[in-house]
């Protein structure tokens, strides 16, 4: 199948399908931190903004890495970047190696024209990286003017579908080597399969600025590969390190800064995601399906009003604020974390 049919699948796959996680969740429902019944401000005082690569962002929320390279994939970008143009907050792109493999597959990815002022996050998979590619990685790079690149990690991905790239060995060499050749920072993340301490402790060795964990309790990208294949194995749909296990891990093992997706569903998770020592959390599907709804923007609206008024129940009047508050973990996140580390 072409990378443009299967990019295309991605998309009907996931729609059409439940392909969530199912026996793991990402941990939010055991991130504790009580409300104040006695706030000492007003709704109206709460601010949600702060920086993000450099620019001025209205809220913690990102839409995560989706599509490109496929004709509709244009529409479905423009979209959802339009919408995060309105709201002020990032948007990122889907794979970029579409483009760089076929350069009149390009338009599919330019947003700059209905998003001229947001951060943008270019996107390519470690598998697909190589000498040549990197250097080609600059101009498609500037072609849709972003921000920043974020590499993905998915081996879980790779392994189980019929053209899976799985040559990984000296992969994680490049990451640096791709730190060094682009202007922009550079953010690792996963695809919907966690980091572990192992991953992480690798990743604080790169020159990469950020990571986003990307964590296992959302989209299940084992499910949609297997659900693209026709494949009998569903042994990897539920394998995954829960999005706040992973976040608690870079938290304690790396001095990177952090973006936390896998799962986020609300505003409150993103509240939670900053109190645990992430720059923003972000989220994939859900902002897919509100494309499908028409209801981006309504969506991002929610999201800030579900942050906004956490953080008013809880006494809290800005971001600064809200990374000082301290939750509680308990439950399952809990075990998962103390079987590895003690906080
Ligand atoms: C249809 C679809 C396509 C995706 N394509 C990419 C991609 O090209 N690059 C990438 O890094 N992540 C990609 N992802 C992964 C998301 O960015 C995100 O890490 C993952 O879906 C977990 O977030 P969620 O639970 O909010 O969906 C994709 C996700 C979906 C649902």
């Amino acid at each position: 199948m072409s990378i443009e049919a299967r990019k295309h699948t991605h998309i009907s796959v996931a729609i059409e399908n439940s392909v969530s996680f199912e026996t793991i969740s990402a941990g939010f429902e055991d991130v504790l931190v009580y409300h104040d019944s006695i706030p000492d401000l007003n709704l109206s005082d709460i601010k949600t903004d702060l920086k993000f690569l450099k620019k001025d962002i209205s809220a913690p929320i990102m839409i995560d890495s989706i599509t490109g390279g496929f004709t509709g994939a244009e529409k479905i970008n423009k979209k959802l970047a339009g919408a995060a143009e309105k709201e002020n907050i990032p948007f990122s792109l889907g794979s970029q190696r579409a483009m760089i493999e076929k350069p009149a597959l390009s338009y599919t990815y330019k947003v700059r024209d209905v998003a001229p002022s947001i951060p943008i996050v270019g996107n390519i998979g470690i598998a697909n990286l190589s000498n040549e590619l990197i250097g080609k990685l600059e101009s498609a790079l500037k072609e849709i003017d972003a921000d920043a690149l974020a590499i993905h990690l998915n081996p879980i991905q790779e392994a189980i579908q019929k053209e899976g790239d799985t040559y990984f060995k000296h992969k994680f060499d490049l990451i640096d080597e791709v730190c060094e050749k682009i202007d922009v920072p550079v953010i690792i993340k996963e695809v919907g399969h966690g980091m572990s301490i192992e991953t992480l402790k690798k990743l604080e060795k790169t020159k990469a600025q950020f990571i986003n964990i990307a964590g296992a309790g959302g989209t299940s990208w084992a499910k949609i590969e297997r659900l693209r294949n026709n494949s009998l194995s569903s042994a990897f749909d539920e394998d995954g390190i829960p999005t706040v296990v992973s976040l608690v891990f870079a938290k304690k093992y790396t001095s990177k800064k952090l973006i936390a997706s896998g799962g986020v569903r609300n505003g409150i998770e993103i509240a939670k995601s900053i109190c645990l020592g992430a720059e923003l959390g972000a989220a994939a599907i859900p902002f897919l399906r509100a494309y499908y709804s028409n209801s981006v923007t309504s969506l991002i609206r929610q999201w800030k009003s579900e942050l906004k008024n956490f953080m008013f129940t809880r006494n809290i009047n800005d971001i600064k604020s809200l990374r000082k508050l301290k939750p509680k973990l308990v439950g399952n996140t809990k075990e998962l974390v103390d079987a590895h580390i003690r906080l």
